[in-house]
């Protein structure tokens, strides 16, 4: 069974995912951490934002390592175990540029169906997991939130991790990023092409029951199917 959650920045999906994964207790593959990865050794090589063929060398030399379970997805570079690291603000823009480099997503896009293959049962979380990596998933899944409740939700983690930042300033962000990403996820708003589940006026409970409900409702057994 291979259920999909693409979807907005800010919108929920990354923990929604994986809370989905430790219920049905299959593997989460956490599709960003890859793209975070190659930032993450753009980063050690000094390789600039703007180098399309330093970040495609870099991708193309990366030994990468995942470790997909029902309540992670840990990541190593060259052995390293970079988990942790992958998550600072430096190597979120690092990936943003990274995933603009197209013969880095066709690189990323063939690991994760190796990596799908593996696993057999999983939930896979990213921009373009239904639409692109595995188009004949059981279950697709698209959320969204609007821009002001996203906004207000990263500013409240910013806050939390003693970061300084204005709801203007990360309204405009996240507003920036939509224009980035939506060109991936948006094919999955056609109609048939996949669930969409709104998350604005929804607490992270309500998120996972609804994804729950659906997949129950639509695979009788989802381990094993
Ligand atoms: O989701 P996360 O913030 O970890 O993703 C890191 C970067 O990789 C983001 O810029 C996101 O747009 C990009 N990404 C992507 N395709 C995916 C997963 C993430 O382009 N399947």
């Amino acid at each position: 069974m291979v259920i999909t959650l693409d979807g907005q920045a800010g919108s929920g999906k990354s923990t929604a995912a994986r809370k989905l994964a430790a219920r049905l207790d299959v593997p989460y593959l956490d599709t960003g951490a890859m793209y975070r990865a190659v930032g993450y050794q753009m980063l050690q090589e000094a390789v600039s934002l703007d180098d399309t063929a330093g970040i495609l060398e870099v991708a193309r030399d990366l030994d990468m390592q995942l470790d997909c379970g029902p309540t992670h997805t840990r990541v190593s570079v060259f052995g390293r175990d970079v988990s942790e690291a992958i998550r600072s603000l430096d190597v979120s823009r690092a990936a943003a540029a990274v995933a603009r480099v197209q013969p880095v997503r066709d690189l990323l896009v063939c690991k994760q169906r190796e990596i799908g293959a593996g696993l057999g049962a999983f939930v896979s979380e990213g921009r373009d997991q239904g639409s692109v990596v595995f188009p004949d998933a059981d279950v697709k899944f698209v959320v969204t939130a609007d821009a002001g409740k996203r906004a207000q939700r990263r500013l409240d983690d910013l806050h939390a991790e003693g970061e300084e930042a204005t709801f203007d300033e990360v309204l405009t962000h996240v507003i920036e990023r939509d224009a980035n990403d939506a060109r991936q996820w948006e094919p999955l708003l056609e109609p048939g092409a996949a669930i969409v589940v709104d998350t604005s006026d929804m607490t992270l409970a309500e998120v996972v029951d609804t994804l729950e409900s659906y997949v129950r409702e639509r695979v009788v057994d989802p381990v094993g199917a």
